[in-house]
């Protein structure tokens, strides 16, 4: 029987009680089964960067205490690959460890868009564009789905940073939602199909992405064809039935049996139509069948290989920022100290919900001193990872790293830095640090500085050190990986997908980022990374590409041609050839940027449109060939609702880095429309260097006037608690909640995980309390608190329904 026949027949025999209840999470982590129909419960978890399966307690919430997986990099690091095949050979990896752990669907990949850097979780997110990040994404989710797993492409979307990221109100025009928060959903979406797709906390334009038609049915169903099932983000759901009716077919997790109860009165009282619901349980069934029909009898996974799967995506995930002298790669007989508590204790991994228990974690000084043969490794931590200030660790660094011949500096940022849940506050190394590299002044000449941080942090020592080797957060075999950089055994071959900016008041989101607790206004529109900094020519520190090699490569011989393709649509074919003028074996990543000349819109010089990682042999050369689709050279236009290519003249550069381009050519497309009139009230836009982008432009840019966030008072059942802790119910709430944590987290858990755990539920909105509590908090109950933190006490009395908004 085909699943849509056994869908069909499924649905048939469920009352309408079941159905109801497979809207819901069974638990934290499964989609409930029906026994008596032998349809099985089936199991989703955390993702992405390894699998997070609670071991003892499979059906709640934790940080801790998941089964041994394997860590690979974090989606930053692995952007920084720009590879495909690794990133698709991790996907499998990741597919094999589900099958070994009975997981049917793996949640990830992120793929949000890096707005700023400041974003707490980017470090789970691939880069700061579309294209880039569609591309990776692409190759994940086919690498995990290919073994019968499905994955959950998240979070759907424009949620770019954390703080207040349950209530948050992303403002948004509609061309910067297509051109860069949109398309990469878009391109995984036509391409892989993910099994699932999860609808993120925030609303976008006024409405919960949980309950918004526009994005989850129109555009994501009816435009790109999406088959599979829309999940929640975990208690994103704020009314149950409009997220039904528009497009939200899974709650995760359990709702108790309140939401079920919710579903079968509004069947009954003709607000949702059997039909609606109907749609919806086919979709989880479908899941579920599938999940059933592909699950395998795996007996674990390989170890090792995945171990060395992991160490290798590491060593191209380093990406080799600087090395005068070239000071790298260091020489078995030279002496080295190496220098940093994160050398012996390493930041591998990010923290909340993508934090895993890895099967084993090697320490960088370990593996420095496994490949520096022929002298000891002398090492010394210069500066407490929690940021004490102590001038005896810098001193005794600073004794040793005087007498060797390289000095290696692990640093990075501690975990309580970056992680779900929040924002970081500014771009800086911590304090200790940043003294330990000044203090380091006169080994400077020698100093190789080594950063293990999830985004981009201020470098104000750059121009003094020789060589910087960003290594991200390389996961549990990040640290043999840099050993075999630092040595050579490796020759690094990763680049920035995102940019390093001199200073955080250069980035063009910063004014309003993130913004209030209740309002985030994108008033920069598609001036997001490079194309702000490349088309503004604004310094930066390092730019979005960028990655140098302990050989070199040169391109020549760009040529451009029209083609059809295998459709019959026209593309342009670009090619071009790579030449390894150096002394090593290494790869490069051929980058293809396409910028338009006289645009009756305003865009960036360039735009990522295409790229290759090709290896070579010292001496060896390549052609390399890419192909454009008519949609590389589109803009959304707001009039037509719609892509447009104008018959205009294109660039096209190929480079090295989106500042170091190496070939360029101009094109002529004659296939589009002809050039538009420009808005002249969008002319701040055109002029991205003044960055204007005040309430009039910004208002023009939107097409109707700044929209006035939902005021915090009075409190209403999307209030957070953050926001009611200002009156002495709401911290006695918090205070309630808190104790909830501890005893989640247990007695044991890290100063970071109550941390973690204390910003992800302080930020919640009152209303996930019904659903949190399991039903031990009902509506009313709940009605009459937020009576009492307004001061309507006879409301309170009557417990009478309250705002939600
Ligand atoms: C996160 C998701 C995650 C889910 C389950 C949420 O808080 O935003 O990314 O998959 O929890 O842990």
């Amino acid at each position: 029987m085909t699943h849509s026949n056994a869908v069909n027949t499924l649905l048939q025999q469920l009352t309408l009680a079941e159905k109801a209840t497979l809207c819901s999470g069974a638990d934290f982590w499964h989609v409930p089964g029906i026994e008596r129909l032998q349809l099985p419960a089936i199991m989703l978890t955390d993702g992405p960067h390894g699998v997070r399966k609670l071991a003892n307690k499979a059906s709640e919430a934790g940080l801790s205490g998941s089964v041994p997986a394997t860590c690979f990099p974090t989606a930053s690091g692995l952007a920084a690959t720009w590879n495909c095949a690794l990133t698709r050979a991790i996907g499998v990896a990741l597919g094999q460890e589900c099958q070994a752990e009975q997981v049917s669907v793996l949640l990830g990949p992120g793929i949000n868009i890096k707005r700023n850097p400041l974003g707490g979780r980017n470090f789970e997110y691939f880069s700061e564009d579309p294209y880039l990040a569609g591309a990776l994404a692409c190759a994940w989710i086919g690498g995990v789905q290919s073994q019968g797993v499905g994955t959950s492409l998240k979070h759907f979307a424009v949620n770019n940073h954390e703080s207040g990221r349950m209530v948050v109100d992303a403002i948004v025009d509609e061309r910067t939602l297509r051109e860069i928060y949109l398309p990469a959903f878009e391109i995984c979406v036509k391409q892989e199909q993910p099994w699932t797709i999860m609808c993120s906390y925030n609303k976008l334009n006024g409405t919960y992405l949980s309950e918004h038609a526009g994005l989850l049915s129109d555009i994501l169903c009816t435009e790109w064809g999406f088959k599979g099932l829309v999940v929640s983000d975990w208690g994103a759901v704020n009314d149950r039935v409009l997220g039904l009716k528009n497009g939200l077919q899974l709650e995760m997790p359990s709702s108790g049996t309140i939401n079920t109860q919710r579903i079968i009165d509004a069947v009954e009282c003709g607000e949702l139509s059997l039909a609606e619901l109907d749609g919806s349980v086919a979709k989880v069934l479908t899941l579920s069948l599938r999940a059933q029909a592909e699950a395998q009898t795996r007996d674990g996974f390989d170890l090792e290989a995945h171990h060395a799967l992991a160490r290798q995506a590491a060593e191209e995930v380093c990406v080799l920022l600087k090395n005068d002298g070239p000071l790298l790669p260091l020489q078995t007989d030279q002496s080295v100290a190496v220098l940093g508590a994160l050398a012996v204790d390493t930041r591998y991994q990010g923290s909340g919900s993508s934090q895993i228990n890895p099967t084993r974690l090697e320490q960088p000084l370990a593996e420095i001193q496994r490949l520096s043969r022929q002298h000891p490794v002398h090492f010394a931590a210069g500066y407490n990872l929690h940021d004490d200030q102590d001038d005896s660790l810098i001193a005794e660094a600073v004794a040793i790293a005087v007498t060797a011949d390289r000095v290696v500096l692990i640093a990075g940022l501690p975990p309580e830095y970056e992680s779900e849940g929040f924002d970081r506050q500014n771009l800086q190394l911590p304090a200790a640090q940043l003294r330990l590299i000044e203090a380091l002044a006169p080994v400077h000449h020698k100093l190789i500085i080594v950063l293990q941080n999830g985004a981009p942090v201020d470098l104000p020592f750059a121009d003094r050190v020789p060589a910087l080797i960003e290594a991200y957060l390389g996961g549990q075999a990040g640290a043999s990986a840099l050993a075999n950089i630092l040595y050579g055994q490796a020759n690094p071959s990763g680049k920035l997908a995102e940019t390093f900016p001199l200073a955080l008041a250069d980035i063009p989101s910063q004014p309003w980022f993130p913004g209030l607790l209740r309002q985030s206004q994108y008033r920069e529109g598609i001036w997001v990374g490079y194309r702000y900094f490349d088309s503004a020519q604004v310094a930066v520190r390092f730019p979005f590409g960028h990655g140098l090699s302990y050989t070199r490569f040169d391109y020549s011989d760009l040529q451009v041609s029209h083609e059809l393709s295998s459709t019959g649509q026209p593309t342009v074919r670009v090619t071009f050839t790579l030449t390894n003028s150096g002394d090593r074996h290494g790869a490069e990543v051929a980058q293809l940027y396409v910028g338009q000349l006289h645009s009756s819109v305003y865009r960036p010089a360039k735009e990522l449109q295409g790229f290759t990682k090709v290896e070579l042999d010292p001496g060896a050369h390549t052609r390399v060939s890419l192909e454009l689709p008519q949609q590389a050279f589109a803009f959304w236009s707001v009039e037509q609702h719609d892509w447009v290519v104008e018959n205009d003249t294109f660039s096209l550069s190929i480079g090295a880095s989106v500042a170091d381009i190496r070939l360029q050519q101009t094109l002529e497309l004659t296939s589009g429309q002809a050039i538009g009139v420009a808005n002249p009230a969008l002319r701040p836009y055109a002029l991205p260097a003044q960055r204007r982008f005040d309430d009039a432009a910004f208002s023009a840019l939107l097409g109707h006037p700044i929209p006035l966030p939902v005021p915090t008072q009075p409190y209403q059942l999307n209030s957070t608690i953050v926001e009611v802790r200002h009156h002495w119910l709401g911290r006695l709430l918090q205070r309630r909640v808190a104790q909830q944590v501890a005893k989640l987290i247990g007695p044991n858990a890290s100063a970071k995980d109550k941390m973690v755990m204390e910003a992800m539920f302080f930020d919640m909105p009152l209303r996930n309390m019904l659903t949190m509590s399991q039903g031990n908090i009902n509506q009313k109950t709940l009605n009459r608190l937020i009576h009492l933190l307004n001061g309507n006490w006879l409301q309170a009395l009557r417990g009478s329904a309250v705002l939600n908004r």
